[in-house]
């Protein structure tokens, strides 16, 4: 009787085994189809090239207004920064006229701060030949507690396009962290789906901080640029990550320069906005500020990763040596190259770290930077580190604006403490 007892018991805990491992085989079945969000790739066509500008929050934060988009606008044709390829001027956070949750009233935008409003911005920039962005993010806030797009995605997209702006930041704040990689890109979705389906062209900037891996699903869902990271601060090397949080130069450098299989035309890894020129005197940004070396080194850097190139320092008050890092036209054509490569990592020994770029006319972009505090001497061998067999290789340096000459088998330059020797090798 035992035993028949034992055996009925047996297949009974054996069916409710079974039936336990069937039902925990489809939630998690279920949970795995809830963490894939099925979506329509999509492609606006738009930012062939990294976009380049400038934008309000590094140096102001919430403090913008009118006043200050027309004279940085103004500023920027005048002293050659449009003609160098920065044509976007952004709003980033703080245009908006409420603060807290966003109700059922569109969003509209400070009525103090920009008596004309945002259209009579953007067709100012277009009169002339720059572009206007502006930023909102998919919570019922905004990442500084202005009211937010969440549930009137759609509706803010339309009202973007009818204000004839050109670039939208859409910030989820870093606030996903935890999220998954689904419920991330449904929130850039919901965004960029509207703004596709508007006959008005707006660049899409899908701010996260990195995580969700969005580098590998950002481009699909219409989003032409994604930061690779958390803030910047306006550091180039500090010790460790300021409040725990915040990336310095060599940070975000090492954060996104093994990404460079997700660049392409259209679609670009972001490494933040520059901080040239802050010299800790950022409104928003913490960071103690960098030498003009660290600077110059920041701004190759993000040219031969194809980062967009959005500064946010103050554009009135730029020094000489801070303007003529921003419009080295040489540099600018690593990052403005067609062919829409990022720069990898050829060779990192101690504080030697080289990058290189393929151009689209078969020449090379060369970065040979030293990460350390004393002078270092640093060279480039064509066959070992680049495997380019030519017999006849000529190299210019794009800082001293120089045709060094030809150099068959290797080049070597003495690099002193954070500079990045900059490169344009060509083989003839
Ligand atoms: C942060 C973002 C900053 C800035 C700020 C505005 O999440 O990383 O770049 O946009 O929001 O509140």
């Amino acid at each position: 009787m035992k035993f028949i007892t034992c055996s009925r018991t047996f297949k009974l805990l054996t069916v409710l085994a079974l039936s336990m491992t069937f039902l925990v085989g489809q939630v998690q079945l279920a949970s795995a189809k809830e963490n894939t969000f099925a979506f329509e790739k999509l492609n606006n066509g738009l930012a062939k090239t990294p976009p380049m500008g400038w934008s309000s929050w590094n140096q102001f934060g919430v403090e913008i207004n009118e006043q200050l988009i027309i004279e940085t606008i103004d500023v920027m044709v005048e002293n050659g920064m449009r003609d160098a390829g920065y044509i976007y001027v952004n709003l980033d956070d703080g245009w908006q006229q409420d603060k807290g949750k966003r109700t059922n009233k569109p969003l509209d935008y400070d009525k103090e701060k920009f008596p004309r409003g945002i259209k009579y911005l953007s067709e100012y920039a277009h009169k002339k030949g720059m572009k206007l962005g502006i930023y909102s993010g998919p919570g019922e806030t905004t990442c500084a507690g202005y009211a937010g797009s969440q549930g009137h995605e759609k509706q803010d997209a339309d009202m973007f396009a009818s204000w004839d702006v050109d670039h939208l930041k859409y910030d989820a704040c870093c606030s996903h962290e935890k999220s998954s990689k689904s419920e991330v890109q449904e929130v850039f979705y919901k965004m960029s789906k509207p703004l596709i389906d508007n006959p008005k062209d707006i660049v899409l900037h899908a701010c996260h901080c990195g995580w969700t891996d969005i580098w590998e699903w950002a481009g699909d869902i219409g989003a032409n640029h994604w930061r690779v990271g958390q803030d910047i601060s306006d550091d180039f090397d500090f010790p460790e990550n300021r409040e725990g949080y915040y990336f310095d130069v060599l940070d975000m450098l090492d954060r996104g320069e093994g990404l460079d299989g997700y660049n392409m035309p259209g679609q670009w890894n972001d490494f933040d906005m520059l901080i040239v020129g802050l010299n800790g005197k950022s409104k928003e940004l913490v960071g103690a500020g960098a030498s003009n070396i660290e600077y110059r080194t920041h701004f190759s850097l993000w040219s031969i990763l194809s980062s967009p190139l959005l500064t946010g320092t103050d554009v009135r008050n730029l020094d000489a040596y801070t303007l003529e890092t921003l419009t080295n036209k040489e540099v600018i054509a690593l990052n403005q190259d067609p062919l829409g490569k990022q720069a990898k990592t050829i060779k990192k020994v101690g504080n030697i770290h080289i990058l290189a770029k393929e151009m689209s006319d078969g020449s090379w972009g060369i970065a040979m930077l030293n990460r350390g505090s004393e002078t270092e001497v640093i060279s480039v061998n064509w066959i070992e580190d680049l495997g380019l067999k030519s017999d006849k290789v000529s190299v210019r340096d794009l800082w001293k604006h120089k045709d060094m000459g030809e150099f068959p088998k290797s080049y070597e330059a003495e690099v002193i403490s954070h500079q990045a020797v900059m490169l344009r090798v060509y083989l003839n």
